[in-house]
């Protein structure tokens, strides 16, 4: 067997989500959300089951749906892709990350990637060949700097993977760290694979800025989304690639021999959806920014030290400035067992060198459950100090 996953432990998400069933804990570990997702979008899949097509749709993904991608990206980003040639649908961003590390890296390369890391990444990168650099991000910022990266890239970087909107931390990457990022892609030859399924879950009338938009990008950037998270529908894995033709070609091939395709009534729903006027989006937006607030107030009034909570689903708590005598994980399994509540320690983000004082909480929750966590939250503080 492969040592790779062969040697993999059972993950913290998995261990969490045990304990919280085992304790009947509200579960705010995992990053899914409790609304069902537009109902217009779930009926045009619906539809399109029923009275679709349900073949193989072309490998690239269906013609309405790359041509809405180009659309929805250049009316949101300002980009323009050619749907022919620079957008390729994929079975979630899972399968876009898979497919183009396989189709970039060759053994040996070396891969830049920033922690706290999403947990597919590694296992991903490694058992493409490539060897790790880490740039090590820590609270209360999660910024990188010059001196990090000069660190980590080297003339054997191949791939630099960048999640922005960062989970686990929230975090979203504003122009100059992009520039930074960029200037090092450039003067290393290497190139990014941009992560940005949260694209759209950013909060305060924050904008999105994608690398491949930063001079010089163009060129040398795979753009991932997914509407997995645009729509809040977690399950549906239905991803997208762009990058430039010379790139988007190697990352075909990849995903041809993956998964070769995407369910075609899901692609047509998407198709759809991203059409959706602005008001949904903004919507979307404004109804977890509402949630974040809440839960956040909850938090504070108990005397958690809260960071900021910039995108995606999740807010961090810093236990450092508290003096606990417990790090991340004995506390979120204290949390779990005493006051049944599940969360993820943000050590289990980190490969070397793990931040062990941040606790990270889902709240795109319906506020029945958040404010039953915060009920629950209200000891948990004062019995371990
Ligand atoms: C950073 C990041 N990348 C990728 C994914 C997975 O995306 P998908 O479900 O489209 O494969 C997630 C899901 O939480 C994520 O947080």
């Amino acid at each position: 067997m492969n040592p790779i996953f062969a040697g993999l432990p059972v993950s913290v998400f998995e261990v969490m989500s045990a304990l919280a069933r085992e304790h009947d804990a509200v579960n705010l570990g995992q990053g899914f959300p409790d609304d069902p997702g537009p109902e217009d979008v779930r009926r045009k899949a619906a539809e399109a089951v029923v009275d679709g097509w349900n073949q193989y749709p072309p490998m690239p993904g269906i013609p309405e749906l790359r041509r809405a991608i180009a659309a929805h990206y250049r009316h949101w980003q300002g980009l323009e892709f050619d749907p022919d040639a620079e957008i390729m649908v994929t079975s979630g961003a899972t399968e876009a990350l898979a497919g183009a590390l396989l189709a970039l890296i060759e053994p040996g390369d070396e891969v830049v990637l920033f922690q706290p890391l999403y947990d597919a990444y590694l296992p991903l990168v490694l058992r493409a060949g490539a060897v790790p650099r880490f740039v090590r991000l820590e609270p209360p910022h999660w910024r990188f700097d010059e001196a990090l990266l000069a660190r980590a890239f080297s003339p054997k970087t191949k791939v630099v993977l960048f999640n922005n909107p960062l989970n686990p931390s929230g975090t979203v990457f504003g122009a100059e760290d992009l520039a930074l990022l960029a200037g090092f892609c450039q003067r290393f030859d290497a190139i990014a694979v941009c992560d940005e399924v949260w694209e759209h879950v950013i909060f305060d009338g924050r904008r999105h800025l994608p690398l491949i938009d930063v001079p010089g990008m163009r060129e040398r950037t795979v753009k991932i989304g997914s509407a997995g998270k645009i729509f809040s529908l977690t399950g549906w894995k239905v991803g997208f690639v762009c990058a430039a033709p010379p790139i988007l070609r190697v990352l075909a091939k990849a995903h041809q021999f993956i998964t070769f395709t995407t369910p075609p009534n899901l692609q047509a729903a998407v198709a759809y959806g991203l059409g959706k006027a602005d008001a949904y989006f903004h919507g979307m937006r404004r109804d977890f920014e509402r949630s974040r607030d809440r839960f956040v107030g909850g938090l504070r009034a108990l005397g958690f030290p809260v960071l900021d909570a910039q995108g995606t689903y999740f807010v961090n708590v810093d236990l450092a400035p508290l003096g606990l005598n417990e790090d991340d994980e004995s506390f979120c399994r204290r949390l779990v067992a005493e006051h049944r509540v599940a969360a993820i320690p943000v050590s289990a983000f980190y490969a070397a060198d793990p931040i062990r004082s941040v606790v990270r909480f889902c709240f795109a929750k319906r506020d029945q459950t958040l404010d039953a966590a915060l009920d629950r939250l209200g000891g948990a503080l004062k019995r371990a100090a």
